[in-house]
Parts: C-alpha cells; structure tokens; sequence
C-alpha cells in the first residue's frame, strides 16, 4: 500500500483514523481523544475491518483510561468507568469478534496492573498489538502465496476489502494477492464492488491502483459471469468470525460467492488471524449477524436509488459454510477439512 495512506496512528495520545468513508474522494482524518469517539468512528466504518476494528478498539481502551485519570478517578471508580467504556465500545459492532477480542485483552489486562504503571502497560500492549498485526499479515500472505506456488497468469476473484485498509499490515485476503503480484504471479484480480457500501470499489480499487495490481472491477452481480467466462483461479475473501466449524462470517455476499465457487469447482480460500475466531462457539449460526441502516441501501452519499420508504433488509454480513471452504489461510499454516480437528489443533498450537 502506498505510505501515505494507513487506517490507523497512534499520535501524542490521541487516535488518528483515516476517514474510510471518504475514500476514494477526499483523504480525510478523524482524531480521538475518548474512547466514545472511536466507538462512534466504528459504527459509521470510518474505521472498519476486522483487524483494524481489533486495533482500534486496543487504543480506545487507552483513550477510556486516560479518560477516567484525567477526572481524577482512581480504585474502584476507575475501574467501573474502565470497564462501562469497554462495554460501550463493545457494543459498537457485533459481527466482528476482533473487537470483542480486543476490549476483552485491555480489560484482563487492566484488572491484573498496579494503578501507578496500568496507563504506560496498556499503551504498550495496544501499540504490540498493532505490530504484532502487521507481523499476522506477512505470515498469512506468505501461507497463501504457498499454495500456488509455481503457478503464473493467475485470476483471483475477492470481495470487499481486506487489504491495508482493513488491518495495520498489508492485509488478509489481499496480503496473500499483494504477495502474489510481488511474485509476478497475477494476470488479474476481479473486485467485487461489494454494496452496499462499496468497499470493494472504493477500498480495495484504491489499493489494487496505489499498488500497481493488474484488476478489474464488477458489480457483485457479475461474479457468476466472471466465474464462468474469465477463467478464475481462486476466491480469496476475509473473515470477521470464524466459529469451531470452520463457518465463516464475512461481508454479506460472501456465502454467495462460496456457492458459486463450488458450482463452478473454483478453490475458496478465507484468510484470517488468531484474532478472527471464536473458539467459544461451535457452528456460525451463533454468529451475530449486523443488520445496519436501511439508508444504506436505499440511498448512496444522500442520494436515492430507491423510493425513500421502502422497506428494507440490510444484513451487513453472511456466513460461508465449513463444506464450501477449501482452506483457512492463517497465520501459522493453512488449515483445511475437518475444520473441527484443523481448528482445535490450531487453537491448540496459540496457547504453546
Ligand atoms: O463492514 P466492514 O467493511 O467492516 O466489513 C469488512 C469485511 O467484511 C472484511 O472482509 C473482513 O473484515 C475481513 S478483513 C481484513
């Protein structure tokens, strides 16, 4: 990804987001100083992807202790006002496990550090996080990139957006294709717009420009076309949870594309880290699925494609069934059928 352009800073304590909303049209940033403030960033996608969300909400968790030490707040005052901030920005998202993930990490962590030194430890731990983000990224690229190996002229077919954007790295889905292209080894990758909201077209067409990947944007409903006629490779999509079973929840229109998949014997690949799954539940009919504001898909930037009444329906997500996966590109290998014993032996492998 080009320098200039990042999803997140930590700066003189104070959270700096790049206003994804705006993009591709203006390059805009938002600066925190409260935790309200990032979760009110979250909920409008200014700042969004599953990794990214995680990150930010690590920072949030900073914000909310500076907070609570600059109203004088100390013991079990600090505590309460610590721990009710966490459940608001919880409460910000529900699809995305990362940013339970991440409330829950700064909040352990909280409760076991003295009072005097719990400012400097949970910076620390927010800024580890967001390297340790950018080190996921680079071992999944390099996972994924493995199982083509060897192969040249390759057409990949993703959605939404998963890349820089998305995470503090070079992305999940897309750092495997960004990997790909540093290889040689793409002829074109196929973006999905992804609507409502056009993260493929805005986010990742951004990306794929500002990186030099060879591309070519179609409208979601054009997938089975492409999938067809245009010799596809792989699907490579993201994830924003993951349960025991190998289901995965990813932006709506990816259960689609895992059907089309297998109709036309095209390999679908998720790429997530540990921070994606949610060992606690067994199968994705647990997984909360967002429903957002019917606005989004009436109308675009104010303006209606649609009658301003009409009832609407807005999942934000769906979930891919475990029998439709071909592989879950992670960070320490790619995991594949059965996901129930491939998944344990993972979650098994992160507690070493
Ligand atoms: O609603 P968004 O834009 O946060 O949805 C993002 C996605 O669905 C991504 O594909 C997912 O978070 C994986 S990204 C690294």
């Amino acid at each position: 990804m080009s320098s200039s352009l990042y999803s997140l800073r930590w700066e003189a304590g104070e959270l700096v987001l790049l206003d994804q909303t705006k993009l591709p049209g203006s390059i805009t940033y938002i600066r925190c100083s409260t935790c309200e403030q990032v979760a009110a960033a979250i909920k409008v996608l200014a700042v969004r992807g599953a990794p990214a969300i995680g990150v930010a909400a690590a920072y949030g968790m900073v914000l909310a202790l500076q907070e609570g030490l600059s109203r004088n707040l100390t013991g079990k005052e600090l505590a309460d006002f610590f721990d009710e901030e966490g459940r608001k920005l919880d409460a910000a998202r529900p699809t995305a496990v990362n940013l339970s993930w991440a409330v829950k990490v700064m909040t352990d962590l909280f409760h076991h550090t003295d009072e005097k030194s719990v400012l400097s430890v949970l910076t620390e731990k927010a800024m580890a996080m967001e390297e340790e983000d950018k080190r996921l990224c680079d071992g999944m690229a390099d996972n994924g990139a493995h199982l083509f190996e060897e192969r040249k002229h390759l057409r990949i077919l993703t959605h939404c957006n998963t890349g820089a954007l998305a995470t503090c790295g070079i992305g999940t889905a897309f750092g495997v294709i960004y990997r790909l292209h540093e290889r040689g080894q793409i002829d074109c990758v196929y973006a999905d717009e992804t609507r409502p909201l056009l993260q493929g077209a805005r986010l990742t067409g951004t990306e794929l420009m500002a990186n030099h990947i060879p591309c070519r944007l179609i409208s979601d409903n054009m997938a089975a076309y492409v999938m067809a006629h245009e010799h596809i490779d792989a699907v490579i999509v993201g994830a924003d949870r993951i349960a025991s079973n190998g289901d995965s929840a990813n932006k709506i229109g990816t259960y689609g594309l895992s059907i089309l998949a297998a109709y036309h014997h095209i390999p679908f690949y998720i790429v997530a880290p540990f921070s994606t799954f949610d060992f606690s539940i067994s199968s994705g009919k647990e997984i909360k699925i967002e429903e957002r504001d019917p606005e989004e898909v009436r109308s675009f930037h104010g303006v209606y494609d649609a009658p301003k009444d009409i009832p609407v329906l807005n999942p934000a997500f769906d979930v891919a069934p475990h029998e439709l996966i071909t592989g879950i590109i992670t960070e320490k290998g790619v995991l594949t059928p059965p996901y129930d014993a491939a998944i344990k032996k993972y979650e098994r492998s992160l507690q070493l």
